[in-house]
């Protein structure tokens, strides 16, 4: 008898027909809303695997009234949305999709802090709504990008990804790491600093650290105090990481020049959110990963790492042990 398994969004058809040969399948068929709550507990009740999204919070109590549930399977990178420990606790196997969006998601990263050093938006609204009358020598100027200085936190596979990109820019590249990596200094050409030091002598601050309660507004009043005024925030990662209402303060009171932002503490953000009435900010729907290559590969890998687990196989990209 085949395994079952819970899809929480309806996929592309070629992912569905690699998992529909191993299991029987049921699957949220709505492609741009996430499953409503009660529909996730109830079509997980007698599964053994869930492919699911950012976008659901598979918490101990999807986890609790699974009592089938092998293995978790999430179509990201970041997990925050899954409850590990509970998880551990069943033994049951969690797995992410690192490595695959690595390039693309530096890709956007440096595309944000380009648009967002140089106005790429704003100038192009300008335009636009017919304001150009004339060139003039100040008009939309913004900050270098070449000779800068770009301050990375967090130098995992994408902050590397990022920082080599930096070099093709001659920006001097500094990071700050819970643990340092000195075998990645010489390298990439990039300097340990402290948090406070890398801050103080950043012109971009770029946060790629994953979230946990643990960096809960890890970026806070404190933090964007020490940056200088011609400074740029950019954060790909996870909003919570950045104390919004902070950064918000620091953007209006011109303590830093701007910031460049793909994720919010809560997601969706509506229009109305105040970080968006902002010039100085540049913000995008959360779409580090958005190419169709990788989204697709990330699909794959999620789908493959069901498959094994269900099949007694080794997951490919395990989150626990
Ligand atoms: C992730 O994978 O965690 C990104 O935020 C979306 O690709």
């Amino acid at each position: 008898m085949k395994s079952s398994i819970f899809i929480t969004r309806k996929l592309p058809d070629e992912i569905v027909k690699s998992l529909e040969q191993h299991f029987d399948i049921k699957m949220w068929e709505e492609e741009d809303t996430p499953v409503p709550r009660s529909v996730l507990l109830r079509e997980t009740k007698d599964v053994e695997g869930i492919y699911c999204l950012l976008t659901d919070t598979i918490d101990e109590e999807v986890i609790e009234g699974a009592p089938h549930l092998k293995v978790i399977s999430n179509m990201a990178v970041g997990f925050n949305n899954i409850d590990i420990g509970a998880a551990e606790q069943r033994g049951i196997v969690v797995t992410n999709t690192p490595g695959v969006l690595t390039e693309t998601t530096a890709d956007l990263t440096f595309t944000l802090l380009m648009s967002t050093a140089r106005r790429i938006v704003e100038a192009s609204d300008f335009l636009r709504n017919g304001n150009w009358d004339t060139w003039s020598p100040m008009l939309l100027t913004g900050q270098e990008i070449h000779g800068s200085t770009l301050g990375i936190i967090g130098l995992g596979r994408i902050g590397e990804a990022v920082a080599r990109r930096a070099r093709g820019f001659g920006m001097d590249l500094l990071y700050y790491n819970r643990s340092r990596k000195t075998e990645k200094e010489e390298e990439l050409g990039i300097q340990y600093r402290e948090l406070h030091e890398l801050l103080k002598e950043s012109d971009f601050v770029c946060v790629m650290i994953p979230y946990s309660p643990h960096v809960h507004h890890f970026i806070g009043k404190d933090e964007l105090a020490l940056m200088n005024k011609e400074a740029i925030l950019i954060n790909t990662s996870r909003g919570g990481i950045v104390d919004e209402e902070a950064l918000y303060e620091a953007l209006v009171n011109k303590q830093i020049w701007g910031a460049g932002l793909d994720v919010f503490e809560e997601e969706p953000v509506s229009a109305d959110h105040p970080l968006l009435s902002l010039p100085n900010v540049v913000t995008l729907p959360h779409i580090g990963s958005a190419s169709v290559k990788t989204r697709l590969q990330m699909a794959q890998l999620a789908a493959d790492n069901i498959i094994h687990v269900l099949n007694d196989k080794s997951p490919l990209t395990p989150v626990n042990s």
